[in-house]
């Protein structure tokens, strides 16, 4: 069947995760719309079907993270235990926490030399960039995904991405942080420090004096050494960084990779996905399709918002019994349920009309929150081909 305007083509999860040629799914979207739970859910229906799985995880949910068996910041993968895995070809999972200061630290451990590694590590202005410098932890989770792929311990690898404000900073981050790493002010500041000697400096001073001089007086004097002393100490492993990042995305763009984009069914986050979706396509991205989390549906469907409404009037205008109270108050919940519905229908319509070939699932909004094994089960049932709409 042909997809139309109204109808999106299905995306059935199991398909991929079954599918052993799928090596790396990254879950991205914009803030709060699921990424964690979706990553995490997707991570342990693939082990219970069978699959040696890896989570990356960035900032789960105290509760989340406890039931995952992680509970201390480590970066290290650690076997999930719960998981359900019977059959002739048992599963396994195994989920990690990103730090991202600590996978800075060992970028940098592995790429100088011992002496080198100790003064950028001691370097402030190093420990607030690693720290702090937007883009950081996007990055990081771009070479905890290269590493983990390099160990081959695990046939696939499941991403979580995150917090950014937009899905778009997580392709966007190692580019952006090559270019501050590369950038010409901080390639000015380290100049003098690289040229030293009198006859550089005499030749630097007229130019580069003012610069630092205006630089100076803006950042410390302090901090313009640590920042000097920090570009030159990274210099030589700018070549490294950008290495990496290009192999990174080589990754992303290979046949085993699968994107998953997380929205919830709200206007905000649908056009985040929007942009994400023609970005991925733009830059030859593999798109697997787009998860609408959280939907509302009514098990009372048939009963439409407006009759629902009229039904609560007529009560309301018939008696003024308790019981009707009750019954009053139900319908109009009902209709409330219903307008809701019927909006994130309309928005997933929206998206459909404007991505027709893009296959959608979509997870119905649980009562409580996602915060352990079960949970994440209960998610995972949208993705077999009962899930969908
Ligand atoms: N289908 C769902 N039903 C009910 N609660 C959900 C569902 N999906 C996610 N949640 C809850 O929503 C909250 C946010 O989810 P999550 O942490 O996965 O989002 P996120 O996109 O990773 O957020 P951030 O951008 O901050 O990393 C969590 O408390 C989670 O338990
Ligand atoms: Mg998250």
């Amino acid at each position: 069947m042909s997809p139309t305007r109204e109808s999106p083509v299905p995306l059935v999860v199991d398909q991929l995760i079954d599918d052993r040629r799928t090596r790396i799914i990254v879950c991205c979207g914009s803030g709060g719309v699921g990424k964690t739970t979706i990553a995490a859910a997707v991570g342990l229906r693939a082990a219970e079907r069978g699959r040696h799985v890896v989570v990356l995880t960035v900032d789960p949910a105290r509760r989340l993270a406890q039931s995952m068996g992680l509970t201390s910041l480590d970066n290290t993968p650690r076997p999930v235990t719960g998981v359900r895995t019977g059959g002739a070809a048992p599963g396994t999972m195994h989920a990690m926490m990103l730090d991202m200061k600590r996978t800075f630290d060992e970028i940098v451990e592995s790429h100088a030399d011992p002496d080198r590694a100790a003064q950028i590590l001691a370097n402030p202005f190093y420990q607030s960039l690693s720290s702090s410098f937007a883009g950081t932890q996007e990055y990081m989770a771009m070479e905890k995904l290269g590493q983990l792929r390099r160990a081959d311990e695990w046939d696939l690898i499941v991403v979580d991405t995150p917090p950014s404000r937009s899905a778009l900073d997580f392709l966007d981050a190692p580019q952006r942080l090559g270019r501050f790493l590369d950038g010409r002010l901080l390639r000015l500041l380290v100049a003098p420090a690289r040229f030293g000697g009198r006859t550089g400096m005499k030749v630097l001073n007229a130019g580069f004096g003012m610069v630092t001089g205006v630089v100076t007086k803006i950042i410390g004097s302090q901090l313009l050494r640590d920042v000097q002393t920090f570009v030159s100490a990274m210099d030589t492993m700018f070549g490294g960084f950008r290495e990496r990042a290009e192999y990174t995305y080589r990754l992303l763009r290979a046949p085993g990779t699968a994107f998953l984009v997380i929205a919830a069914p709200e206007p905000d986050a649908l056009r985040e996905a929007s942009y994400f979706v023609e970005r991925l396509e733009r830059d030859g991205m593999p798109l697997g399709g787009l998860i609408l989390n959280r939907v509302h549906r009514s098990p009372a469907a048939r009963l439409s918002a407006a009759r629902s409404l009229a039904a609560a009037e007529m009560l309301q205008g018939l008696t003024e019994s308790e019981s009707s109270e009750l019954g009053i108050t139900a319908l109009r919940l009902h209709a409330e349920r219903m307008r809701q519905a019927d909006s994130e229908r309309r928005l997933g319509r929206r998206f459909t009309a404007a991505h027709p070939l893009v296959p959608v699932a979509q997870v119905p909004a649980q009562p409580d929150d996602v915060h352990d094994l079960h949970g994440l089960r209960v998610v995972g049932a949208a993705f077999g081909p009962d899930g969908q709409p």
